[in-house]
């Protein structure tokens, strides 16, 4: 998954075309490269690593041309070199895309008896030698488009530029999403309104299937048959502000510090404050009292958010929850109940795996609801009803404010289905949420626990392996803890259920062996506290995340003990994050990895 733009402009657009990549750079860095007309000559500027190396490139030979396409690279296929950095391109055309041309083998093959062979190890490349012989053979390049993706696999955004046509771009959108920005005198393409942000507001969203014809005259777009459609020309109401990281060294510090403000954001959506009810904004095409069944389906710390969840819904709605990562999902082909409720959650909305679980519901018919952040993406665009997190954009490519989010507002929603089915008494409700409007406060005291934290964190560098333990609405946290920590520390860490340990990983308990225990007061605290004892007779350094009274009950074999304030179970789980995102940023702080872009990750996954 990479992020691709695209100016036809009137004045040079190298350097906005890095400035529209650098808000892309959550994609995938990669690599990067630009290529604009030089007179009649397609020139390119292509760099290893992050964006910054190609500016630095552009500063030492520069472009001038007023035509050109930008990529910033998740690789997929060949390694982040050089030459495997987009735009690919041949006298003819050059090309930039995001996804994957799964039969590119075969076109490879067909185009070779032709002559036309590769120079690099992409799959992309084959869609320039493809349009060039097309081109060669006296095609236009509508028609040499037109041809190429008849012959594409795959689910794919792209942009063409092309050498003897120099007031033209051509787009195409198969799966991944692609956007035309409409300002004066110049037509842009992003692959989110977030990257044409500082051009413009005013944007089409291309379907799936959707090409389209870009020149100073306008945009012509075609559907999948080739017909002429339109598409509806929005306002975007995407920041045009980059987000800064004030006075944090990264954006994960200052993400992870704000989460007092963002939650009372979240919060102020989904509660009525005055009242201590639940708030439901969104009108419901579906109504929570008769609803058989709920199915989530999400990836990693969207996930995680989910099986937290499954027990909000169960316990207090009554509600029974499947839930499934995305990837899995869509595979499995489950039978869905008719008018049953399926819900994607997702930071970015444009998770492929999530989007193709999604895709799967609606054609078995299903209420399709989102839980999301970036509300112009495609999964909210396919939802029926979208329920905003209101978090703000998060830049880390490790989760911290957008889980917390999450959190808080499917907290919300279970309190709602549980009003709905007639499980919460008024009274029962009014505890609920006044447990939630105490979140911001419990939150803001969790992050006083940082100094301590980072002396623990010191020691955590040097362990090659960590275990997270937590039973419960605490598993999916010693999960989240773990994959944190694996994402920005690069040391393998493992979620487990604790109750799981006697049942195999506890052979691997040693005095090296560091395990983190996420174990507030709640009812499974002592079941938790015991298996805890259990590694501890095994020599295993125990680092105890709990509250007042679970530290009272832990006993003398903890090395450390992390102390979150004493809060309602309900909402324990969203204040138990904090320590675990801690943890796991000054680990990796202490190891100097690079927090805010780890090593081969991408914000937001849009292959599958
Ligand atoms: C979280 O730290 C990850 N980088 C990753 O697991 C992420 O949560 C996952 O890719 C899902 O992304 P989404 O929420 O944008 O769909």
């Amino acid at each position: 998954m990479c992020g691709i733009v695209g100016i036809l402009g009137s004045e040079p657009v190298a350097d906005r075309l890095v400035e529209a990549l650098r808000r892309l750079e959550y994609r995938g860095y990669d690599s990067a490269g630009v290529a604009t007309l030089e007179g009649m000559a397609i020139a390119r500027r292509r760099a290893e690593g992050k964006l910054h190396n190609l500016a630095k490139r552009l500063v030492e030979e520069p472009l001038e041309g007023t035509i050109g396409i930008g990529h910033t690279r998740w690789a997929t296929h060949g390694a982040p070199t050089e030459s495997n950095a987009h735009p690919h391109a041949t006298d003819a055309v050059a090309v930039v895309h995001n996804g994957i041309i799964e039969n590119f083998r075969a076109l490879l093959a067909d185009l070779a008896q032709d002559g036309y062979l590769p120079q690099t190890q992409t799959d992309t490349e084959v869609v320039a030698l493809w349009v060039t012989r097309e081109l060669a053979r006296g095609a236009t390049p509508e028609q040499a488009v037109a041809n190429t993706l008849e012959h594409l696999h795959g689910a794919f955004a792209l942009a063409l530029m092309f050498h003897d046509h120099p007031g033209l771009l051509i787009a195409a959108r198969r799966g991944a999403p692609l956007a035309v920005g409409y300002g004066e005198n110049e037509i842009y393409l992003g692959s989110d309104a977030m990257a044409l942000a500082p051009f413009t507001a005013r944007l089409s969203y291309l379907e799936d299937g959707d090409w389209a014809i870009i020149t100073h005259d306008g945009v012509i777009i075609r559907d999948a048959s080739g017909e002429v459609v339109k598409r509806p020309v929005e306002t975007s109401q995407a920041s045009a502000l980059l987000v800064d990281k004030g006075n944090h060294r990264h954006f994960m510090a200052k993400e992870i510090d704000e989460q007092p403000e963002t939650i009372s954001h979240t919060l102020s959506h989904y509660v009525d404050m005055a009242s201590e009810t639940a708030a439901l904004r969104e009108g419901l095409p579906f109504d929570f009292a008769s609803l058989p069944r709920l199915t989530i389906s999400a990836c990693g710390t969207a996930y995680y958010a989910g099986c937290v969840a499954k027990y909000w819904f169960e316990r207090y709605a009554r509600l029974p929850v499947d839930i499934d990562v995305a990837s899995e999902f869509r595979y499995r082909e489950p039978p869905l109940m008719p008018n049953g409720l399926s819900l994607f959650i997702s930071q970015s909305g444009e998770t492929a795996d999530t989007l193709a679980a999604l895709r799967y519901c609606a054609s078995q018919d299903q209420h399709i609801a989102s839980l999301i952040n970036t509300l112009e993406s495609t999964i909210a665009r396919e939802s029926d009803v979208v329920f905003p997190i209101l978090c703000g954009p998060e830049i880390g490519v490790a989760s911290t404010k957008a889980f917390t989010a999450q959190l808080t507002a499917l907290a919300g929603l279970a309190v709602a289905a549980g009003r709905a089915r007639g499980v919460l008494t008024p009274e029962a409700e009014r505890q609920l949420v006044h447990a939630l409007v105490g979140l911001p406060s419990a939150v803001s005291e969790a992050l006083r626990a940082e100094t301590q934290i980072m002396e623990i964190a010191r020691h955590l560098s040097r362990a090659k392996d960590v275990l997270y333990l937590g039973r419960g609405q605490m598993f999916p946290i010693a999960m989240e803890g773990a994959l944190k920590l694996k994402e920005i520390s690069y040391i393998h860490a493992e979620g487990y259920p604790a109750g799981e340990l006697k049942h195999g990983p506890i052979a691997l308990i040693d005095e090296d062996m560091p395990v983190i225990v996420v174990a507030p007061s709640d009812e499974l605290v002592d079941k938790t506290l015991s298996n805890m004892q259990e590694v501890a007779a095994r020599g295993g350094r125990i680092i105890l995340i709990t509250d007042e009274v679970g530290a009272n009950a832990a006993g003398k074999d903890v090395a450390e003990i992390i102390r979150i304030p004493q809060v309602s179970s309900f909402v324990a789980p969203i204040v138990a994050t904090i320590p675990v995102q801690l943890l796991a940023y000054h680990t990796a702080v202490a190891m100097g990895t690079d927090v805010d872009q780890p090593r081969n990750l991408a914000k937001s996954v849009t292959v599958e």
